[in-house]
């Protein structure tokens, strides 16, 4: 692999963890926030993601240390531009990335590789405001990406060959399981998951049944880890909204694509899930209620 230094942009709930198994694999980490206090949130629960794997065995602390040793935290841009590979997961809004790509484009080394964690938007787009789209690639990790397996690889057609082999591998050292997509809106599981979400609220929303009974219903009667309601809220309501919403712009003939009125007004009153304490449900920090 030629990848040796990676760039993490956005240390939030997916940044975090994509920096963090990273550094456990081994690579040098650099990890880029647009303010101080998001970065120190942000490494501060890669320490506490570190310290829950040793405390169930699952690493040892000399490897705990090292990952922690590997990774660095910055505000400034620049310091990313001899990275080998970025992976940017800044927040879901296709302006805001594409301006980032611009910059990118104009400060990273020829070779360096660009890879968005975007979970709806086309990567062709950020590849084309990148100026340099045969380098781009989807890396799309699931949350939360210390435990879960999966990593999407999204090739556009001008994603070169030897990039998309590379991310692929970069894919695999860092302990996922790759699965080809293309880019396609949502690619293969948020194609999948987002509307069976947005179904799950309006069935509420019709007053057929409640959060709870869906989740439970989900849970028990199919085996899922969560229902719904659960895994909106740990989602963030606000990037669900944000998914739905860039659909139903680019689609707006497809009524499964249409954002449901309960979650626009939950965003509106600022309860975006797990995050902020409340969603469809309570949390108390990291667990429901
Ligand atoms: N780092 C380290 N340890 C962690 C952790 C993390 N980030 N997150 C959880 N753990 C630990 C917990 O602390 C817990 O330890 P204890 O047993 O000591 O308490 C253990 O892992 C199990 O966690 P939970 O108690 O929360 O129990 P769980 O059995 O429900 O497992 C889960 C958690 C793996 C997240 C499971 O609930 C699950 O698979 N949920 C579904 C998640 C899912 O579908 N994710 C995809 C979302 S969609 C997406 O990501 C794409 C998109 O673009 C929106
Ligand atoms: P988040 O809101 O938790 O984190 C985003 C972080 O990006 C914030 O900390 C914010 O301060 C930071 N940020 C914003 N602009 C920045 C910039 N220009 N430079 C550096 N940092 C910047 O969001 P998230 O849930 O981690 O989502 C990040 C990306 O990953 C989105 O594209 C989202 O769609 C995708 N994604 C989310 C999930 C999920 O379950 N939440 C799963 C897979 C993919």
């Amino acid at each position: 692999m030629v990848i040796k230094k990676v760039g993490v942009i956005g240390c939030g709930l997916m940044g975090h963890g994509i920096a963090q198994v990273a550094a456990q694999a081994g690579f040098e980490v650099i990890v880029r926030e647009s303010a101080q206090e998001p970065l120190d949130k942000g490494l501060g629960r890669i320490g506490k993601s570190l310290n829950k794997l040793v405390e169930k065995e699952k690493l040892t602390r000399e490897v705990a240390d090292a990952s922690l040793a590997r990774l660095t935290g910055t505000l400034e841009l620049a310091d990313l531009a001899d990275c080998d590979l970025v992976v940017e997961a800044i927040i879901e809004d296709l302006a805001i990335k594409s301006d980032l790509y611009a910059n990118l484009g104009k400060l990273c080394k020829p070779e360096t590789i660009f890879a968005t964690n975007t979970s709806s938007f086309p990567v062709a787009e950020m590849g084309a405001a990148s100026g340099r789209p045969a380098n781009m690639v989807g890396l799309h990790f699931f949350n939360p990406v210390q435990l879960m397996k999966l990593v999407e690889v999204v090739r556009t057609p001008e994603t070169d060959e030897a990039v998309y082999a590379e991310a692929k591998a970069f894919g695999e050292s860092v302990g996922k399981v790759p699965v080809a997509a293309s880019d396609t809106p949502g690619f293969v599981v948020n194609r999948l998951l987002v509307p069976y979400m947005a179904d799950a609220m309006r069935m509420v929303e019709r007053g057929d049944s409640t959060p709870a009974d869906v989740d439970a219903g989900m849970s028990l009667g199919c085996g899922y880890p969560m229902g719904p309601f659960t895994l909106t809220d740990y989602v963030g309501l606000d990037t669900t909204l944000s998914i739905l919403e860039g659909w139903h712009e680019r689609f707006p003939e497809d009524p499964t694509f249409v954002p449901p009125q309960i979650l626009k007004d939950k965003v509106a009153a600022g309860k975006l899930g797990r995050k902020t304490g409340e969603g469809f449900f309570k949390w108390e920090g990291d667990k429901r209620a």
